[in-house]
């Protein structure tokens, strides 16, 4: 039996989380499911967008999977994001964004890539200040983030092809990228039977956009991550097919890389794969590595069929897409 707090959010997440609800409940293992509120809703209704109970909720249980939060894009007095929080209080330092060839129209062939993404500092420790007409923020790089990153980099790379790129901006940011970088590399020369290599940000965009066959494992800070994982979904059929996983030592979160959606948010049109695969990688994190890839291939199945949500070019509602799905798992 494992206990999951389920976090459905904002906007479609309200669609999806419960789409991945009823694909768990198929798998045939036992689930507690624990739900859960945060995000841009709960701050209205309750002044908090991950209340105290929420935090609680989440250690409580075995994992989290979470919807979608909504951030409103101007500072907002007492509003902090649920994601960026979580990742922070939760300490969950590694964002795992795989990418891989999926059976659609939409995506390329021949690719099996896997973003490690730092997750707890870089640019995003929002620390920012304006002065009139300037600007500022803050990146943060320690050794110990670094370390981890780049240790968990090099372990998925053994897992898989044993690649593994380092991308940074360390010629234009030498004393801030080039650390990571060093550390990086530091780390990585540790495992001998890992190829690791390092890229400059621009020049991973152009080569993912050209060559992404031959991506294995990346490692990077937080804002280059975050933008590489969209282009990566967006080579494998977009992000209504991305999952990620945020991983710490004692909590994890499971999350599809996309966000709220607003504007098909409520029409029940959604697609639930990113959601329903980042439920599968949180069946493998939870030591069920056959039924997360049961959902995988379900998945698959699914996608080679004409019950495909609009985004796909389909005309199927999130609810008849994730009954193929079920129907698929058997
Ligand atoms: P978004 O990912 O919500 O949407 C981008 C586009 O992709 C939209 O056209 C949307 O309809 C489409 N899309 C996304 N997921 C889809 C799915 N499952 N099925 C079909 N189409 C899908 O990003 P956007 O519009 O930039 O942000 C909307 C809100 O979500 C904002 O408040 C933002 O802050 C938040 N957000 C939250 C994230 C999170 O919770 N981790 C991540 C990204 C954005
Ligand atoms: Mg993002």
């Amino acid at each position: 039996m494992y206990q999951i707090c389920l976090l459905p959010g904002d906007g479609i997440g309200l669609e999806v989380v419960p789409a991945a609800r009823a694909v768990l409940e198929a798998t045939g293992l036992k689930f507690n499911f624990v739900e859960a509120r945060a995000g841009w809703a709960c701050f209205e209704d309750t002044g908090k967008s991950v209340p105290d109970e929420t935090l609680a909720a989440i250690k409580a249980s075995d994992a989290c999977l979470a919807g979608a939060f909504t951030s409103p894009k101007k500072k907002v007095a007492g509003f902090f994001s649920s994601i960026r929080y979580l990742r922070r209080e939760l300490d969950l330092f590694a964002n795992l964004r795989p990418a891989k060839s999926r059976p659609v129209a939409g995506s390329l062939p021949g690719i099996d890539m896997l973003m490690v993404r730092e997750n707890t500092e870089g640019l995003y420790v929002a620390q920012e200040r304006r002065y009139g007409d300037l600007a500022l923020a803050d990146v943060v790089i320690t050794r110990q983030a670094s370390e981890r990153i780049s240790k968990v980099a090099a372990e998925q790379a053994q897992k898989r092809r044993h690649k593994l790129a380092i991308i940074h901006k360390a010629n234009v940011l030498p004393v801030t990228s080039g650390f990571f970088l060093e550390i990086a590399q530091e780390v990585t020369a540790l495992y001998p039977d890992i190829h690791s290599y390092d890229l400059i940000v621009d020049a991973a965009a152009m080569l993912l956009v050209r060559d992404p066959g031959q991506f294995d494992v990346m490692v990077t800070t937080n804002l280059f991550g975050d933008i590489l994982s969209d282009l990566m979904a967006g080579l494998v059929g977009g992000l209504g097919l991305a999952p990620s996983a945020n991983i710490g030592e004692t909590h994890a979160i499971f999350e599809s890389v996309h966000g709220s959606a607003p504007d098909i948010a409520g029409k029940g049109i959604a697609n639930p794969v990113a959601t329903i695969l980042s439920a599968a990688l949180m069946l493998e994190h939870l030591g069920e590595p056959e039924v997360a890839a049961a959902i995988d291939q379900a998945v698959n199945t699914a996608l080679s069929q004409d019950t495909l949500t609009p985004d796909l070019g389909g005309k199927a509602t999130t609810e008849e897409f994730s009954n193929a799905i079920i129907r698929a798992l058997g």
